[in-house]
């Protein structure tokens, strides 16, 4: 069931939006070879706190961080470990969900450590094209399978492939709702896209391809054949006027977006 969003509840997750965007902004900030994914883990962990939200990763389904932090070939849901160190020439996805007064906000990015590949420069910046090219097709009226398909084009007419194994998803009370945003997908299909929706579109973008599975941990989740991998993602609704604004980017304007 898809749970649209009135006018005041929007502008609560407005709120917890613009939170995350300013946690993530300083968590990219702090970001350097010699760390460990834990010292990245500790810092977001507490300036989510001093903003007044609450990680609402830690203790989802056990998970039991307050980010995932994932190395190269790892595509999401790394769990922060003191003995895990940031090396020059890695890339590190950073995901981070937080909930305010209640309401969640969900974000991603991926970050070069030190000096990175060209390969891996053009892996970011496609992931991150390709969460563009999603977010410029969730317009009102339009449908879920339009968000895929216009992910999925982008990855592979840039030469790198889309992880299929999991997807965006609704958001609001709840980290998860209904419906599924799959990252690949055909025009005109899945549920249409209305206005109060709220989603996380979150392309996992791969130099290799696509299958994945998980490590032992039971959460890790790496590229069957360990190319590197790269995340982006923002919480975004469905305005009452019909076009998306990105609850995690505040000040975004379309006008002046570069897509
Ligand atoms: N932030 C993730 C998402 O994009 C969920 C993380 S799984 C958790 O859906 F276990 F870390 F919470
Ligand atoms: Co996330
Ligand atoms: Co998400």
């Amino acid at each position: 069931m898809i749970i649209l969003k009135n006018p005041d509840q929007l502008a609560k997750m407005r709120s917890a939006g613009h939170l995350l965007h300013d946690v993530l902004a300083q968590v990219r900030a702090f970001i350097r070879p010699g760390m460990t994914t834990m010292d990245v883990n500790a810092y977001t962990d507490e300036l989510i706190r001093k903003g007044g939200g609450i990680p609402t990763e830690l203790g989802y389904e056990g998970y039991p961080a307050s980010v995932c932090a994932s190395i190269d070939d790892e595509v999401v849901h790394g769990i922060p470990s003191p003995e895990v160190r940031l090396e020059e020439g890695m890339i590190l996805s950073v995901d981070v969900t937080l909930a305010l007064d209640g309401w969640q906000a969900d974000s991603a990015f991926t970050a070069p450590v030190g000096k990175v590949s060209e390969q891996k420069e053009k892996l970011i910046r496609v992931t991150e094209e390709c969460f563009w090219q999603g977010a410029r097709a969730a317009l009102s009226g339009n449908r879920i399978g339009d968000i895929g398909f216009a992910v999925q084009r982008h990855a592979e007419s840039n030469g790198c492939n889309s992880v299929r194994a999991l997807t965006g998803h609704g958001i609001g009370r709840h980290m998860h709702e209904d419906p599924a945003v799959p990252n690949y997908g055909e025009p005109g299909h899945g549920p249409r896209l209305r206005p109060g929706m709220t989603i996380c579109i979150e392309p996992m973008i791969t130099l290799g391809k696509w299958p994945v599975h998980q490590l032992a941990d039971g959460w890790t989740i790496v590229t069957n054949d360990h190319q590197p991998s790269a995340h982006y993602e923002h919480t975004v609704a469905i305005t009452p006027q019909g076009y998306p604004e990105i609850l995690t980017l505040p000040g975004h304007d379309w006008k002046g977006a570069q897509a």
